[in-house]
């Protein structure tokens, strides 16, 4: 059983992930072969005796698993061993999350949300949101708060500061060695962080390649990916997005072309959670720097995008914009039968079959 989902259930069996009123009902997905140390977890689960907890069920089957899930936390990937990049366990994982997605598609609970761990967790979310049909890209989450965290710490360390007291701080792109942590709108106490350390070179240099680097670094020192915070990072993060956070969180979401990236990847970009959803943070300034590591990144998606092509169901098309998910929802509000028509031109075939299927009923 994996470290990371051990940290998790006893976070959400006290209520730390979705509110200390939220009584929880946790459906566990093993492998045949891991349900003898899931058993176990289950066993602790129960010695806990935690209050919020109405029921653990365990099961090696993915539709009960996710059956009427309101919340998925998806990550069950091979881990990257030292030595390995995470681009190799790109055809090992990928498979894995297609599945997910069919299952989750057909068995979540409307609107429910999935977070992806897993790695790669950015292309294996786009997989596992391709393969979900009856669900929206907006539902499927790639972790990338571990990164933030990170960051942060590390920010936090330098100035000589309380981590609460750093914030802006974003991560851009893929959870990777590519991915780019951006201190130009972060604060310190509300203050520039840029004129709190004054140390440029740092921050574009040791800085982000530490926060880049952290997760091998990790491997390296335990021998094992990280668990204890990538579970931290994993409940910090939902419950932000369910709950609310006054702080901007990084989220690895559907690219809709804002700051230039498109493709239908999944792009950690800054996120605003005012509580039962995310919005993207657009329009901020971006320096000629922060444009090239974007970019880098940004490309680093798009191979990886490219080598999961197959997975991909030839319907999908790269995911749906959401511009023109947003033309199709004003037209359908201004009731005009035309512009409806003309909006749902552009999307793929089940979308236009609903469009279709509505308007006639
Ligand atoms: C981490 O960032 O710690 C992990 O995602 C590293 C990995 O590849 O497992």
């Amino acid at each position: 059983m994996h470290l990371v989902l051990v940290h998790v259930f006893l976070a959400h069996g006290s209520g730390e992930m979705l509110g200390k009123d939220q009584p929880v009902r946790l459906q566990l997905i093993e492998t045949k072969q891991g349900m003898s140390p899931l058993k176990g977890v289950m066993m602790e689960l129960e010695d806990g005796a935690f209050p919020l907890l109405e029921s653990v069920k365990g099961t090696s089957d993915l539709e009960e698993g996710f059956g009427d899930a309101n919340f998925s936390l998806l990550v069950g990937a091979m881990p990257r061993k030292q030595g390995m990049e995470r681009s190799d366990l790109l055809s090992a994982n990928a498979a894995i999350f297609a599945d997910q997605g069919k299952a989750l598609s057909a068995t979540a609970a409307p609107g429910s949300r999935v977070l992806i761990v897993g790695n790669p967790a950015n292309t294996n979310a786009l997989v596992a949101a391709a393969n979900a049909p009856d669900m929206l890209p907006e539902q499927f989450m790639a972790m990338t708060r571990l990164d933030q965290s990170r960051a942060e710490g590390m920010i936090a360390e330098k100035a000589g500061v309380d981590v609460k007291d750093v914030d802006r701080v974003i991560i851009w792109g893929n959870h990777s060695a590519t991915q780019y942590p951006d201190v130009s709108h972060a604060r310190i106490g509300g203050r520039w962080a840029k004129d709190v350390i004054k140390d440029d070179k740092w921050l574009t240099g040791d800085f982000v390649s530490k926060v880049q680097k952290r997760g091998a670094e990790v491997i390296a020192a335990r021998g094992a990916s990280s668990a204890a915070s990538a579970a931290s990072a994993a409940i910090d993060n939902i419950r932000d997005v369910h709950l609310g956070s006054d702080k901007w969180q990084s989220i690895g979401v559907l690219s809709d072309g804002s700051y230039g990236i498109g493709g239908g990847l999944w792009y950690s970009v800054p996120c605003a959670c005012p509580g039962l959803h995310y919005t993207r943070v657009k329009g901020l300034p971006i320096d000629a720097y922060s444009a090239k590591m974007m970019s880098a990144t940004e490309a680093e998606l798009v191979a990886e995008r490219d080598a999961v092509r197959h997975l991909l169901p030839s319907s999908y098309d790269a995911g749906v914009p959401l511009q023109k998910l947003v033309a199709l929802k004003e037209a359908w509000d201004a009731n005009d039968k035309a512009r409806i028509q003309e909006a749902s031109k552009s999307l793929p075939a089940r979308f236009q079959a609903a469009v279709k299927s509505a308007l006639s009923s």
